[in-house]
């Protein structure tokens, strides 16, 4: 029997099992990363229809292996408007500016959006699949350990928060239903940077160690898409953040992973000589309206649950 999506750990039979009721119904994914190829990846492995766009051959291939039907094209053209099934159930944007700074973002996200509405309100019968899109809480300018939620101010500071606010407003224009999930800082399996710095031997990191970290693991993304595409008619026209719900101070996590790799806690020096990035407003993500709401819950409720089952594999 298929265990419940919100009962425990995760492994991908999980994921894939996620979406088997689904079989046989059509899922378009744009920004086929670690979110969305992994989307596509277990969706078709549950027996959807999949097709997914993507400017990489690499990420091409690997999907069209994985029995994806695969679109290659820049997503803010629209070279890709004639070849994409419209017949979808569901329609995930995962677009991320894969670099290329402010102009990649502005590709990326708003171009990119703006080239999906125009897409699906292209003809006499427009795309009524419902949209999810992955936003970001760099839409938040708040700092000082305030707790932001979907009904906080969004006034960012930084360019790329401005831009990614722009294509959600884009994606509004959504002629079906939507659905906008603002995520906190994404790890997972494969991406782990702290993680590997510290196994790097890194004694010292960048950021402040007293500001929270917000945090999200790939597979609890994956069950919030599937939380909200269960229940279309609540998350219709919605925005929720999706954070673990347990933001700790950088230095604790950091500490907590040193000590299982039987290391010393590592130093924040600030803006000290080759550590200078850019600062994450010290906040604190609260995502209790999409438990409420639609009924997601983390398999990986704090940092503790995740890095351990990535210590352990
Ligand atoms: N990473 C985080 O911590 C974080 C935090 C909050 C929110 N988010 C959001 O979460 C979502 C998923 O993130 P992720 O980590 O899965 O992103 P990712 O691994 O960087 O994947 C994004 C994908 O989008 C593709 N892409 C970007 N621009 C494109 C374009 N113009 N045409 C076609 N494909 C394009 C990239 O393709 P290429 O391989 O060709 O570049 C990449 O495969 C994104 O929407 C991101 O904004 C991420």
């Amino acid at each position: 029997m298929t265990r419940s999506p919100f009962s425990g750990p995760n492994r991908d039979s999980d994921l894939v099992a996620w979406f088997a009721p689904w079989a046989g119904r059509r899922l378009l994914v744009f920004g086929a990363g670690y979110v969305g190829g992994t989307v596509a990846r277990v969706a078709r492995a549950a027996g959807l229809e999949v097709a997914a766009l993507t400017r990489n051959p690499a990420t091409a291939e690997a999907l069209a292996a994985a029995g994806v039907d695969v679109v290659v094209a820049d997503f803010a053209s629209h070279d890709w408007h004639a070849q994409m099934p419209r017949d979808a159930d569901f329609v995930l944007n995962a677009v991320s500016s894969g670099g290329g700074g402010v102009e990649g973002y502005r590709r990326s996200y708003v171009e990119g959006a703006r080239s999906l509405i125009a897409w699906a309100c292209a003809a006499s019968v427009p795309v009524r699949a419902h949209l999810i899109y992955t936003s970001s809480t760099s839409v938040y300018a708040q700092g000082g350990g305030a707790r932001v939620d979907e009904a906080s101010d969004t006034e960012p500071v930084e360019e790329n928060g401005r831009l990614i606010l722009e294509s959600e407003r884009v994606v509004r224009a959504w002629p079906g239903p939507w659905t906008v999930l603002r995520l906190a800082g994404i790890y997972g399996p494969d991406r782990h940077l702290l993680l590997d710095q510290l196994r790097a031997g890194a004694t010292e990191l960048a950021g402040r160690g007293e500001h929270h970290l917000n945090l999200v693991h790939r597979d609890d993304i994956i069950g919030a898409l599937v939380a909200a595409w269960r229940c279309p008619e609540r998350a219709a026209d919605q925005v929720y953040t999706v954070a673990d719900g347990c933001p700790e101070a950088k230095a604790t996590v950091a500490a907590w992973v040193a000590a299982r790799l039987g290391r010393e806690p590592p130093g924040f020096p600030g803006e000290g000589a080759g550590l200078r990035r850019r600062q994450v407003p010290d906040r604190v993500i609260v995502s209790d309206r999409i438990q409420r709401e639609l009924g997601w819950r983390p398999l990986y409720p704090s940092f503790r649950e995740g890095y351990a089952s990535l210590l352990g594999a």
